[in-house]
Parts: structure tokens; C-alpha cells; sequence
């Protein structure tokens, strides 16, 4: 087990659709072991492979500090089978992007279908704030950032305060 490094946007591997995932073999345990490792060293909800430069269709979620009967969750290959119409407003985060924050639309409730560690294919109904989690990392899994979701303006703004970040952080991804 050991803490990866977080690949911090603007990168290449945050940007493309990330690969099926074909074979759930020891290296897929391997890595998904790392990700908790890595997601709670750095407090966050969620993370997707991608995240930390493993292009494949992996995301893992604890939104337990929200709601105590949630468990944490690794999804493989996951697709969006149904969403609610009603849309909900929150302000998110993410991990590729310390310290910006800003509101995201999104379905209220989507209906995923997944594979779990063990390749058992599984549907899943995620409500709330485990929907916002969700949706925010399948869209990475798509190469789709939050900031996708905000004016251009703003996000030129922000993608040049984390092209600094990364020359101070002296980030080669
Ligand atoms: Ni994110």
C-alpha cells in the first residue's frame, strides 16, 4: 500500500476518456488499495484513476464523513444507467484542483452499472451527495473536468492559477 502522487489539471491524462478495464487482476487490487490510501491522505470523497496517472475506468468513493451509512465503494467500467430529471445545485471540489471550489448542476439521483473488485456486475442508485460524488468522477473517467461546467472566463482564470501551482510544485504530469 502506499500514497500516489495527484496528477493536477491541466494534464493530458485528466483530459482523455480513461480505458476499460478488462482484467481485475492483482494489479487492479493493487492500485485500488493505493487510491484509498491516497484519497484519504488527502481528505477527499472520491477519486478516479486518472487522478493518479492510471488511465483506466476505476473510481473509488467514501462519502461517510456525510452520511454514517455509507460504505466506501470501488467502481469498475461504471456507466450512467438512468438519472432523475430534477436537477441539483452543490458546490464542489476536487482533488486535481487544491483549493477551488465552485457550483455544479447536476441529476439529483443517477442509477449506475459497475463492476465490483471482484467483477461482479452490480446497479447501484446513488442520492444526494453520493450522486454529486458520483457523477463528478465518472466525468473524469470521460476526461471531463468540473470545470467544464463554468464560463470560460473562469476557467482559463483557473487553469492558469494551477499552471502556476504546478511550476511551483515543480509537477512533471
Ligand atoms: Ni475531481
Amino acid at each position: 500500500m502506499s500514497i500516489l502522487d495527484i496528477v493536477i489539471a491541466p494534464s493530458t491524462v485528466l483530459s482523455k476518456k480513461a480505458c476499460t478495464v478488462l482484467n481485475i487482476d492483482k494489479s487492479i487490487n493493487s492500485l485500488v488499495n493505493d487510491m484509498y490510501d491516497t484519497m484519504y491522505e488527502n481528505n477527499g470523497v472520491g477519486l478516479a484513476a486518472p487522478q493518479v496517472n492510471h488511465s483506466l475506468q476505476i473510481l473509488i468513493m467514501d462519502c461517510s464523513n456525510r452520511d454514517d451509512s455509507f460504505k466506501p465503494i470501488v467502481l469498475i467500467n461504471p456507466i450512467i444507467i438512468n438519472y432523475s430529471e430534477i436537477l441539483n445545485t452543490y458546490e464542489e471540489g476536487c482533488l486535481s484542483f487544491p483549493d477551488q471550489y465552485f457550483e455544479v448542476k447536476r441529476p439529483e439521483f443517477v442509477k449506475v452499472k459497475y463492476l465490483d473488485i471482484k467483477g461482479n456486475s452490480k446497479e447501484k442508485v446513488f442520492n444526494g451527495f453520493e450522486a454529486v460524488c458520483v457523477q463528478h468522477e465518472i466525468d473524469h473517467l470521460a476526461g471531463t473536468l468540473f470545470t467544464s461546467y463554468i464560463s470560460r472566463l473562469k476557467r482559463q482564470i483557473i487553469i492558469k492559477k494551477m499552471q502556476k501551482l504546478k511550476k511551483i510544485l515543480n509537477k512533471a504530469i
